[in-house]
């Protein structure tokens, strides 16, 4: 049994407690469990700040510890950090607070801007709870030394709403929870095409088309439409099967999907809490837009 079972396995056999709560219930978990089931589960922080060896796989013991390039050349070059808690090249030495600023206001404490990708415009309505749940976490896990290079923008770096401090949605307003983690998971950072300045054209929101170079075969891999249009879209997909492509990584064809899908942490949410980010997508505007077929198999 891993780590992620048993804390649902924790969550469940507490449910009947949790309920008499009502709604305060997610703040009745330990904070740094739900840190670890987000971080690791829907957030997917490790997509990026995790370094990957030449084939793609995640470096062992670098959990974290940054160093992932990212390049939208001529736009920006930018190195994903170390968010370990080592205090020389990582956030060691960041209060909470300051953690929780940063991810969701988009600012170091010494007032620098973080740049894309890294996706703060999704961060913006993390709850309190979650943003503080999150931050334990963080300074729970292992510090990495590992020197991270200086990230190179010659776009400027947008500003960032204030977070707004609002409460998440109860988990039983299905469609609310779902969408409030869905904008946790930044699906639309990558599901959204882009607007002429990089950001993600809203008025388009989930219709796919943007591309990423990455794959070994040099191939771009292009992100799929995930609002409901049936024709372009995922609109005639069952549930199992918008399940499958989301925490396995199987497209509709049964063939494995790139794995910049984060499916390998999307594996780790709660069935609960994948079927609400599913409810909320059949409620997104259809948006007709066809795109490209990706041919990447693995290995290629
Ligand atoms: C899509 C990629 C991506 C994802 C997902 C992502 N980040 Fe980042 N993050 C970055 C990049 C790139 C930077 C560096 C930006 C820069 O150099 O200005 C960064 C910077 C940071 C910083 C600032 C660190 C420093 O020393 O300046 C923190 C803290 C951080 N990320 C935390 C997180 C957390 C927590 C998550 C998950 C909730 C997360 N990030 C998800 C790409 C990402
Ligand atoms: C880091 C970028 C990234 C993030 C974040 C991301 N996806 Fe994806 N997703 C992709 C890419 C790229 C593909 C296409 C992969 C391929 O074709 O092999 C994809 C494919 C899919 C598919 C399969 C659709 C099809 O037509 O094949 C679904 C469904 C999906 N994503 C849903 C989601 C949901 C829901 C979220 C958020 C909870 C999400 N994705 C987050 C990049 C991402």
């Amino acid at each position: 049994m891993n780590r992620h079972l048993r804390i649902r396995a924790a969550l469940s056999a507490a449910g009947a407690v949790f309920l008499a709560f009502s709604s305060t219930a997610l703040a009745q978990q330990d904070p740094v469990a739900r840190g670890d089931y987000l971080v690791n589960g829907i957030l997917n922080c490790g997509n990026c700040h995790t370094p990957r060896d030449a084939t793609g796989n995640f470096v062992p013991g670098m959990d974290l510890a940054g160093g992932f390039r990212i390049d939208e050349l001529p736009a920006f070059d930018a190195y994903a950090k170390n968010i370990t808690p080592d205090v020389d090249t990582g956030i060691g030495s960041w209060s909470v607070e300051e953690i929780i600023t940063s991810i969701r206001e988009g600012h170091t404490p010494e007032g620098e801007k973080i740049g894309p990708p890294m996706p703060i415009f999704f961060y913006t309505n993390m709850s309190d709870e979650d943003a503080s749940a999150v931050a334990a976490y963080l300074k729970s896990i292992p510090a990495v030394r590992n020197e991270v290079p200086e990230s190179t923008y010659n776009i400027p770096i947008p500003d960032y709403p204030p977070a707004t401090h609002a409460l998440a949605p109860s988990p039983s307003d299905q469609v609310a929870y779902g969408g409030y983690l869905a904008m946790l998971g930044h699906c639309f950072e990558c599901h959204t095409p882009r607007n002429p300045d990089g950001s993600p054209d809203m008025t388009r929101m989930g219709s796919g088309g943007f591309g990423f170079a990455g794959a070994p075969s040099g191939a771009t891999i292009y992100s799929a439409n995930i609002t409901p249009d049936p024709a372009t879209g995922v609109g005639n997909w069952t549930d199992d099967e918008l399940r499958r492509a989301i925490t396995e990584g199987i497209g509709h064809d049964g063939q494995p999907l790139f794995p910049l899908m984060p499916a390998g942490f999307f594996k780790n949410v709660t069935e609960d809490d994948i079927s609400a980010v599913i409810a909320y997508l059949r409620t997104l505007p259809a948006v007709v837009n066809e795109v490209e077929r990706n041919d990447w198999r693995p290995g290629t």
